[in-house]
């Protein structure tokens, strides 16, 4: 557990450390104290929200100073950004940088996490032609659905693709430079939806850098395949929580695509 250090000349007593962080851990008295060491998850937000700066955790330095644009993003601006976001299916040849790479992960890694474990680790693909091997697994492992006649071959138009993958085009990763890769060490607690939430961070982000990206379905549904597997290093505990081709993008949109009404209830 961290330390939780208060500077008591500088603490205001205005109790919105103890407000903010999880429950039980905490407690107001004079002073914010610490009640039970077993309750912190480390957020971080105590030290984050204390208006004097009066609050220190051990462990780490603070991150880069806090940089407060919400005012200045519009929700017109941050809607149309969302709504404008899509699908890229077809990519520039280029790989994305390493540099620019490490910029967006660098974001990345404030994606939320259950109980703020931060499980999520990443395989980068940054080489074209292992992609597009990736994708010929991908493929072989659909050529042993049809041939073992499994019920998922009947499902998935595997056929289809793998006369697509033939004619020399890659339906399965589309010919993307680069691949992210969430996993985990092992399949615990939210560490799936961690990992979704992680992806979709990147997925969301990606265009502010020029970038597009598409979620791998085909790569998710195949990705227990023993030579994928092995062709991403993984071992035998790890787990593949998704993936997301990405590069730049080879054409723009100039319509929003029609969607579903929204189905919600308010209770
Ligand atoms: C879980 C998931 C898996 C997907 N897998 C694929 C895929 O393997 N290939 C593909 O071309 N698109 C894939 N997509 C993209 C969807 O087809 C796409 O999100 C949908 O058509 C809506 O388009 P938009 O993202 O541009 O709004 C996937 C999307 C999700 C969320």
């Amino acid at each position: 557990m961290p330390e939780f250090n208060l500077n008591k000349s500088a603490c205001s007593s205005c109790g919105t450390c103890v407000s903010t962080c999880t429950p039980g851990h905490l407690k107001m008295n004079t002073n914010p104290e610490v009640v039970a060491d077993t309750m912190c998850i480390e957020c971080g937000h105590c030290e984050a929200v204390c208006p004097e700066g009066a609050i220190n955790i051990s462990g780490p330095e603070l991150e880069a100073p806090m940089v407060d644009i919400s005012s200045k993003i519009s929700p017109e601006d941050m809607g149309n950004y969302m709504r404008n976001r899509r699908s890229i299916r077809n990519y520039k040849k280029r790989p994305v940088p390493r540099e620019t790479i490490e910029e967006i992960m660098d974001v990345v890694r404030f994606a939320p996490s259950g109980g703020n474990q931060q499980l999520v680790e990443w395989i980068i693909i940054e080489d074209p032609q292992k992609t597009r091997e990736l994708a010929g697994l991908v493929i072989k492992w659909m050529e042993k659905l049809a041939e073992e006649n499994s019920p998922f071959a009947q499902v998935l138009p595997v056929e289809s693709l793998i006369s697509v993958w033939k004619s020399g085009l890659d339906p399965i990763l589309r010919g993307a430079p680069n691949l992210f890769i969430a996993t985990a060490k092992s399949n615990e607690g939210s560490t799936p939806m961690d990992g979704t939430i992680a992806l979709s961070y990147l997925d969301l982000l990606l265009p502010s850098f020029g970038l597009g990206s598409c979620w791998a379905g085909f790569l998710q549904m195949a990705a227990d395949f023993e030579p994928i597997r092995e062709f991403l290093g993984l071992k035998d505990s790890e787990v593949f929580l998704g993936a997301l081709m990405a590069g730049y993008p080879e054409c723009k949109f100039f319509r929003v695509p029609k969607r579903k009404k929204l189905s919600v209830r308010y209770i």
